[in-house]
């Protein structure tokens, strides 16, 4: 039997509870990796943890909030009590906040999205790196979106912070390049999850047309980009802007 991507290796994924968090923990665990699932949504988070034994996989939930520093660190804390160390982290929990344009966005919602949005994979990043640097070394993936690449209507809160989320990725992806610490993002275009739903239906209907590739894409399908870049299969690449998009950026 061939090994797996990540055979034995320690995992975080924070947004584990629903959507490309949930989706990529499972094949971590398929690929052999430890999980740890992080969101702060408890439920749906333990029913992540679930599925991954269900698959004959092995994890646990911590209740955390990204945005939160002592949750953070809590989280690294917990996963190192546990396992001994932490090879890998998935820094993915977001959220899209309110639809508005900006001479009508509220500035304590912006403050919110950014708080989430960066300062959450800053935190996460900040405390995960600690933690590797007192190994061996790691590797890193944030979620950014293509709306870390180019702009859109009403939407500047979340569109800011997923800029952000590149600049803070490649900062800290050069800070720690002798290190044996890699960091990279990802940036999916439409995916079928809980926040496009939440998106009116005209509104993700004309993101989806929008697809060159002719549809959204699903969760599995960022699993998979994000899977290989926490692997040793990458070690050449960080700092990288990995656009999983159907197209969506070609045009
Ligand atoms: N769905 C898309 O089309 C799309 C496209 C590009 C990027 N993204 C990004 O992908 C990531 C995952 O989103 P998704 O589409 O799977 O949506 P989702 O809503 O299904 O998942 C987001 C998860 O993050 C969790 N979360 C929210 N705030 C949190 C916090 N403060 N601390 C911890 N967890 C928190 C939620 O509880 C949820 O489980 C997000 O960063 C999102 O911005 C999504």
């Amino acid at each position: 039997m061939t090994e797996g991507l990540l055979e034995g290796k320690v995992a975080i994924v924070t947004g584990a509870s629903s959507g490309i968090g949930r989706a990529t923990a499972l094949r971590i665990a398929e690929e052999g990796g430890k999980v740890v699932v992080a969101d702060v949504l408890a439920d749906k988070g333990k029913e992540t943890v679930e599925m991954v034994v269900e698959n004959g996989g092995t994890g646990f939930f911590v209740e955390t909030d990204v945005s939160d520093s002592e949750d953070v660190r809590e989280m690294v804390r917990k996963t190192v009590d546990e396992y001994n160390r932490l090879d890998c982290a998935f820094n993915n929990a977001g959220i899209f906040g309110d639809m508005k344009p900006v001479a009508k966005y509220d500035e304590e919602d912006f403050s919110r999205i950014l708080d989430v949005n960066i300062k959450g994979v800053f935190l996460c990043m900040k405390y995960e790196i600690q933690q590797m640097l007192e190994q061996d070394g790691g590797s890193i993936v944030n979620t950014s979106s293509v709306w870390g690449l180019v702009g859109g209507e009403d939407s500047s809160a979340y569109i800011a912070s997923k800029h952000g989320v590149i600049g803070v990725t490649k900062a800290a992806a050069l800070e720690n390049a002798d290190t044996n610490i890699r960091v990279n993002a990802v940036c999916p275009g439409v995916v079928e999850t809980a926040m496009v739903e939440a998106i009116p239906d005209e509104i993700s209907e004309a993101l989806i047309a929008k697809e060159p590739i002719g549809r959204a894409g699903k969760p599995e399908e960022i699993a998979e980009a994000v899977v290989w870049l926490l692997s040793d299969r990458a070690s050449f690449v960080t700092g990288e802007t990995h656009v999983v998009d159907g197209g969506f950026t070609i045009s």
